[in-house]
């Protein structure tokens, strides 16, 4: 049974597209095992909570500083002994120590192709009025490992999704998320619990 922790910052689409896919059977062998957020107020606690998994809030406001912060982040997660920790619109830099003892053991959703606006300063609706700024026509969203840049660990999945001409960045937000999020992490998710998924020389090998 892989277990897994789900990190969030807001509404938490992603992450009921998880709990709907082990529900149904679309994700097997796993387990959420919590939700954790930096953010008290966000809904994506409340779907956790709904769907009997446990939620917690670790936020950087109840800490002095970073370094705290962090530590007690580490430790939140320590206590469940995850096999995989899942970023599912989690907006907070992870500490550096926990990128290198969970080694390929993070994944993160990113809302457009990388390497195309990711990095410092790209995330939720600021990479689709990037894409729109830039007048590109394909975009669509990435599931990668985290290593300790941004955006920059091995690709696991992407899938495309067409730009349109009358598009906002809101009405992108919301076909990436449909045409191309919610299908794709808990796809990589379910191929990591199948143990179908490996990391050579920085590139994912997935296995049929
Ligand atoms: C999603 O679009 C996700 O790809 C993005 O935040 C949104 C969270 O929505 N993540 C990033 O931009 C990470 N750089 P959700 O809370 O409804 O899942």
């Amino acid at each position: 049974m892989l277990k897994i922790v789900v990190c969030v910052s807001g509404g938490g689409t992603n992450l009921q597209a998880i709990i709907d896919g082990v529900a149904r059977g679309s994700i097997v062998n796993t387990k959420i095992v919590k939700v954790i957020s930096n953010n008290q107020g966000a809904y994506a606690l409340t779907r956790a909570r709904d769907a009997g998994i446990e939620a917690v809030c670790v936020s950087p406001k109840d800490y002095e500083n970073r370094a705290d912060f962090n530590q007690a982040f580490i430790q939140e997660i320590g206590k469940d002994e995850p096999d995989l920790i899942v970023l599912a619109g989690f907006l907070v830099t992870l500490p550096a120590e926990l990128i290198r003892s969970y080694g390929n053991r993070i994944i993160n959703i990113h809302p457009s192709l990388i390497p195309s606006f990711c990095g410092t300063g790209y995330y939720g609706l600021k990479v689709h009025e990037a894409a729109l700024a830039r007048g590109v026509k394909i975009t669509g969203a990435t599931v990668h490992f985290v290593d300790e840049g941004m955006d920059t660990g091995p690709i696991i999945m992407q899938k495309a999704v067409a730009v349109k001409e009358e598009d906002t960045p809101e009405t992108l937000q919301k076909r990436v998320m449909e045409e191309a999020e919610w299908l794709i992490l808990p796809w990589c998710i379910n191929l990591i619990a199948g143990g179908k998924v490996k990391v050579e020389q920085g590139r994912v090998l997935i296995s049929e």
